[in-house]
């Protein structure tokens, strides 16, 4: 076991070890590395059983850490962590599956997810507070480190582009999108959960997904909306070219996560890190669960991968022949055709 423990720290030490050499200014960040690998290093001797806990606390990000009281403002201070600005945001969509993609993301060594939705462009609180206190709210991270964070309510805010744009012109944005109609009903099964749990009656999705006086397709409901993707994209180009969007497939994300996660890599332009290692498939779940290391794994929350109501064949007819021009018109903005019907 604690072969077995120092083997695997070693193992993830060394990743950041491989990714940063041959991608950064290899000696400043070797340097850096050894207090946070060896643990022996600057902090003294731990026990073993502490080992992939440090490694843990890095990726975690030490302000989360910091925050729980866990990490001094030393450990801190000796790492050089900073809190950067992020390099990439996934802006959406809603129960596309923005946290799969997220927590996925992170398993890459030069990636330090901020854990909480930030909600900065889309609240016209927070944007008042300034672009300080969002940076603020990102954990620490080497330099060399991007920092990636995800609200899935940016895609779908008007102002939210132009927002962006003033922070950071040439950022990179990704965007996760399930086929429509399933994304709705994800959408609503939310919603529908939210209501149950206050006790609250809802209306059945039929309901609200479809105009009783003209029996079309209530184009006013939120969750039918939200999976117009064309509509909202069309807004965001008025700001970044098509270049600057990466699209992950968000129904393959769910059933074969590693070639969209390598996709996403090449994208950000990092060294493919993620591997078949780190992703297994929980059949209790249902789902591809993440491994860290021997020690550390995952699964998401419950509230990810609802059980959906079951909705009128006609009506999911319907809405899938409504969402089908968007969708064409999807796949050629973007270059990327999926398979919807
Ligand atoms: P359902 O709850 O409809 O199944 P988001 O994080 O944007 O809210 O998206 C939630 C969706 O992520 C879930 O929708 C689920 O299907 C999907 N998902 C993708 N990969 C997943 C994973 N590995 N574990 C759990 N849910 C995942």
């Amino acid at each position: 076991m604690g072969l077995a423990v120092r083997t695997q720290s070693f193992w993830l030490c060394q990743g950041l070890v491989d990714f940063w050499s041959q991608a950064w200014e290899p000696l400043s960040v070797t340097c850096r590395l050894q207090p946070i690998c060896p643990i022996e290093g600057r902090f003294g001797a731990r026990s073993q059983a502490e080992l992939p806990l440090r490694a843990l606390q890095f990726k975690r990000g030490l302000l989360h850490e910091f925050r729980k009281g866990n990490a001094s403002k030393d450990q801190v201070r000796l790492h050089d962590l900073v809190q950067q600005l992020p390099k990439a945001i996934i802006i959406g969509v809603r129960k596309g599956g923005t946290r799969a993609l997220l927590e996925m993301l992170n398993l890459h060594p030069a990636v330090v997810k901020a854990s909480q939705e930030i909600h900065f462009f889309d609240n016209d609180e927070n944007y008042a507070k300034g672009i300080e206190w969002y940076r603020k709210k990102m954990p620490f991270s080497y330099p060399q480190q991007i920092t990636i964070e995800k609200s899935p309510a940016y895609f779908i805010t008007e102002e939210v582009p132009e927002r962006i744009y003033k922070m950071n012109s040439s950022i990179k944005l990704l965007i996760i999108v399930r086929e429509p109609t399933t994304r709705a009903i994800s959408d609503y099964t939310q919603v529908l959960e939210g209501k149950e749990r206050k006790n609250k009656t809802y209306y059945k999705f039929e309901k609200l997904a479809i105009d009783p006086n003209t029996c079309e397709v209530n184009t006013k409901y939120k969750a039918v909306r939200t999976s117009i993707y064309t509509k909202h994209l069309e807004r965001w180009l008025k700001y970044f070219p098509i270049e600057q969007f990466h699209i992950v497939d968000g129904d393959r994300l769910i059933t074969e996560p590693l070639p969209e996660l390598q996709l996403v890599e090449k994208f950000l332009n990092l060294p493919p890190r993620i591997s078949q290692y780190n992703l297994y498939f929980n059949a209790t779940r249902g789902f591809y669960c993440l491994r860290f290391n021997i020690i550390f794994n995952k699964c998401l929350a419950g509230s990810k991968g609802r059980i959906h109501p079951e909705v009128d064949p006609s009506v999911i007819t319907k809405l899938r022949k409504f969402f089908h021009p968007f969708n064409q018109k999807f796949y050629q903005i973007t270059g990327r055709t999926l398979n919807w019907p």
